[in-house]
């Protein structure tokens, strides 16, 4: 089996977990994808009924839209009863690197909001160590996006903007995207209180002690940790 079959074996894996009558976050990339489709599915086949997503990307709302999920405003529910959503990278803690596809800072709000968050991914994610595998993805305000280069090179992040045919990439609030390649980050939760301590960072994508359910997906099948 290839990524994209494991990927799509943890997303069908993580929608079962989804009940009627739920608020359910909807993450962002190509296993959220995934997700959305089984998603529609289960709604179209009548097994779910009543649920409301709350999307964490314009992307992923235009894909839910197409798919006829239903959709809710964030603001309207005090809790999102269970978020699925990817990684770039996991740790053994279930600590994540999130912020691949750029949507981490209102991924990050609606994990904060959920009472489940439950992670996706095919085995290739899973590491020892957080920033062994993938480079920490930071959102910035473009208004002072130096300074904020300059002072993650200073932790030894070696920062890089995100570009796209020579521009910076823009979030979906019209932010920067520094991709800091710290390599193994042997204390994230201390980093983590470094990057928010700095204006002009608006979030990072250290996930830490979020994650309520890994479903991992490789050879063997597919491996459900659960955490608290
Ligand atoms: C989006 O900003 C990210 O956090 C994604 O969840 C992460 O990059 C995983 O993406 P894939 O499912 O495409 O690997």
């Amino acid at each position: 089996m290839s990524a994209e079959q494991f990927k799509q074996a943890a997303a069908q894996a993580a929608v079962q977990l989804v009940q009627s009558g739920m608020v359910v976050g909807l993450g962002h990339g190509s296993t959220v994808k995934y997700a959305l489709d089984a998603l529609a599915a289960r709604l179209h086949a009548g097994e779910l009924t009543g649920i409301i997503g709350i999307p964490c990307s314009k992307h992923t709302q235009n894909e839910a839209t197409r798919l006829g999920i239903p959709l809710g405003d964030i603001n309207a529910h005090s809790q999102i009863d269970i978020t699925l959503d990817g990684a770039d990278e996991v740790d053994p803690q279930l600590n994540l690197i999130k912020g691949g596809g750029g949507a981490l800072l209102r991924e990050k709000i609606v994990a904060q909001a959920s009472r489940r968050e439950v992670i996706m991914v095919d085995e290739s994610k899973l590491s020892d160590a957080l920033g062994t595998r993938f480079a920490l993805p930071v959102e910035v305000l473009p208004f002072a996006w130096q300074h904020a280069l300059d002072f993650i090179a200073g932790l030894g992040g070696n920062p890089q903007v995100r570009e796209h045919n020579g521009m910076p990439v823009l979030s979906d609030q019209g932010n920067y995207l520094l991709d800091c390649a710290f390599g193994r980050i042997a204390d994230p939760h201390t980093l983590a209180r470094q990057l928010e301590g700095r204006a002009g960072i608006v979030e990072h994508g250290l996930f830490l002690g979020l994650v309520t359910d890994l479903l991992v997906a490789g050879p063997q099948g597919v491996r459900h940790l659960s955490r608290g």
